[in-house]
């Protein structure tokens, strides 16, 4: 396909392509090679409508590695405060010669319109509470590295499943490859229907942490709340924050992972953010190490053989 636009729309084969082609890139990160010409010539655009530190500096990164020119739009002084629409503002940057463009957007479908308007590649990366596609390919990347399969682990993702896009990406991300899914967190931050996903639904967070191989913990997301937040952030962290007690019903060799940015104290404890079963930092790595698999993929460079051999 042309675009990344979310983990709903991959088969099974392309997310292992995926996976598989991130494992040469992480040798390219840890070899310190600081640059391969793969991507010379190429343009690649950022342009983030809602903040963000990890994903769009990992993009720009990773297209820095694979030796692409790199832009970064930002709405807030760009043409947009003028009143560009977001198709004028695309088509404007395909214009000036940018090959892939990655968005992010607080309107869920915004990758998908940009995608039908203009030919260079689109990537999604986070449009509203929809869908954060990188974020669950990183993810999953993550665990399987660790566990060697995604197939048949019990992962349980707990926290904000209501506003949360990563939630939804991994829930289709790791159903498709074969793991079960059992999400919990407070009822008033659960989605309705949440259960046709093919995720097992858990009121009680310690019955949903029972056994579990992996633990990826949402970020309450403060900025999405609609009238205030119930339960308030102190019993959130009582009830429902990932501490020792609760961490010690999981599986002893249980990962812990977070996509950040953490709400320390809240959704997890400093000291399991900081423990031996958490992973959350070589999420960050590997999150290069996927994009920039994405971006040699979408660059349509994989019979060249200059990285995977
Ligand atoms: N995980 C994630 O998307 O982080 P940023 O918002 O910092 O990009």
């Amino acid at each position: 396909s042309k675009d990344l636009l979310g983990i709903r729309e991959l088969t099974v084969e392309e997310i292992n392509l995926i996976l598989d082609t991130a494992t040469p890139m992480k040798d390219i990160l840890k070899r310190k090679i600081k640059k391969v010409p793969t991507l010379r010539g190429r343009t690649i655009v950022t342009f983030f409508y809602e903040p963000s530190t990890r994903t769009r500096s990992s993009f720009d990164l990773a297209a820095k590695y694979l030796s692409a020119d790199t832009i970064a739009i930002s709405p807030s002084t760009s043409s947009v405060v003028k009143g560009e629409s977001l198709k004028d503002t695309a088509l404007t940057i395909e214009a000036m010669g940018a090959n892939i463009i990655i968005i992010r957007h607080s309107a869920a479908g915004s990758p998908h319109l940009l995608a039908k308007t203009v030919r260079a590649s689109v990537i999604n990366a986070g449009d509203g509470t929809h869908e954060h596609p990188t974020q669950a390919l990183l993810d999953m990347y993550t665990i399987r590295e660790k566990k060697g399969t995604l197939k048949g682990l019990k992962v349980a993702i707990l926290g904000d499943i209501l506003h949360s896009r990563v939630a939804r990406s991994n829930i289709w991300g790791l159903t498709k490859m074969g793991a079960e899914v059992r999400v919990t967190g407070p009822a008033t931050l659960m989605p309705a229907e949440i259960e046709k996903l093919g995720v097992k639904v858990y009121m009680s967070v310690e019955e949903a942490l029972e056994g579990v191989d992996v633990i990826n913990v949402l970020r309450i997301q403060l900025e999405r709340q609609q009238q205030g937040l119930f339960p308030s952030i102190r019993e959130y962290a009582r009830l429902f924050g990932l501490n020792k007690q609760r961490l010690a019903l999981a599986r002893p060799d249980a990962l812990v992972l977070h996509p950040g940015p953490m709400n320390r104290g809240v959704e997890i404890a400093p000291e399991i953010a900081d423990g031996t079963q958490s992973v959350i930092v070589e999420q960050v790595t590997n999150g290069v190490a996927i994009r920039m698999a994405l971006l040699y993929l979408l660059s349509g460079e994989e019979d060249s053989n200059e990285i995977t051999g």
